[in-house]
C-alpha cells in the first residue's frame, strides 16, 4: 500500500469529504503530512486538533520537511510562534498555552495566515473562531495500539457543493 499506510479510504456523506489514514509509527504520520504538503500553496492554513501526544508536532515536522524546512521542528514551548523558511515561509504556531480565542486575538494570527507562507497551528481548536474559511483541518486520535494514530484530513476543497 502506498506510503506504508495500512488503511486508506475516503469517507463521504452528503456535505463533506474527508481523507482518513491509520498510521502505526511516527514516520508514517510524517509521510501522511508530506502527502498533504504536495497540495499546499502559500496562504494555506493547517489546523491540527488532537490531545497531548497525539502527534501534532510529528505531523508539523513531516509537513515542514516536505516544504523544504531544514530547521528542527519542536513544539514551540516558550515561544508560541516559530517562523521558518523552506520553499516558502513556514509558520508553526502552538496555542496550548492560550486559553481561548479572546487571548489568541492578541497574537494577530491573521498576519501569519496572510503572510505569504504556510501556517500550521497546533491546538487550533483554542482559536476556532479566528481560523479562516480556507483552513484545512487535521484531527489526530490515538487507537488501541500505543503507536496507532487515526488521522482525518478535512480540506475545504473536498467539500461538496450543496
Ligand atoms: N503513529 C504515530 N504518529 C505520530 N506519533 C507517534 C505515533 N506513534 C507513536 N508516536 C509518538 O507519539 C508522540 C507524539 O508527540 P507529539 O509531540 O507529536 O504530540 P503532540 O500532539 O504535538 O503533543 P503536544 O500537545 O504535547 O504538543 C511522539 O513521541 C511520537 O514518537
Ligand atoms: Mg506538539
Amino acid at each position: 500500500m502506498p506510503m506504508g499506510m495500512v488503511a486508506c479510504m475516503e469517507t463521504r456523506d452528503t456535505s463533506i469529504s474527508a481523507i482518513e489514514r491509520r498510521t502505526r509509527a511516527p514516520d508514517e504520520t510524517e509521510r501522511v503530512a508530506a502527502a498533504l504538503a504536495k497540495r499546499l500553496a502559500p496562504g494555506d492554513v493547517v489546523a491540527l486538533i488532537g490531545e497531548l501526544g497525539a502527534g501534532k508536532t510529528v505531523f508539523a515536522r513531516g509537513l515542514a520537511r516536505a516544504l523544504g524546512v531544514r530547521d528542527p521542528i519542536h513544539s514551540p514551548t516558550f515561544m508560541l510562534i516559530h517562523e521558518h523558511l523552506g520553499k516558502w515561509p513556514f509558520y508553526h504556531i502552538d496555542l496550548y498555552r492560550v486559553a481561548d480565542a479572546v487571548e489568541a486575538e492578541s497574537l494577530n494570527l491573521e498576519d501569519y495566515f496572510d503572510g505569504g507562507g504556510v501556517t500550521i497551528v497546533e491546538w487550533a481548536d483554542r482559536a476556532e473562531s479566528l481560523l479562516p474559511p480556507r483552513t484545512i483541518r487535521v484531527e489526530l486520535n490515538g487507537g488501541v495500539q500505543p503507536n496507532e494514530r487515526f488521522i482525518r484530513i478535512v480540506h475545504p476543497a473536498l467539500r461538496k457543493s450543496p
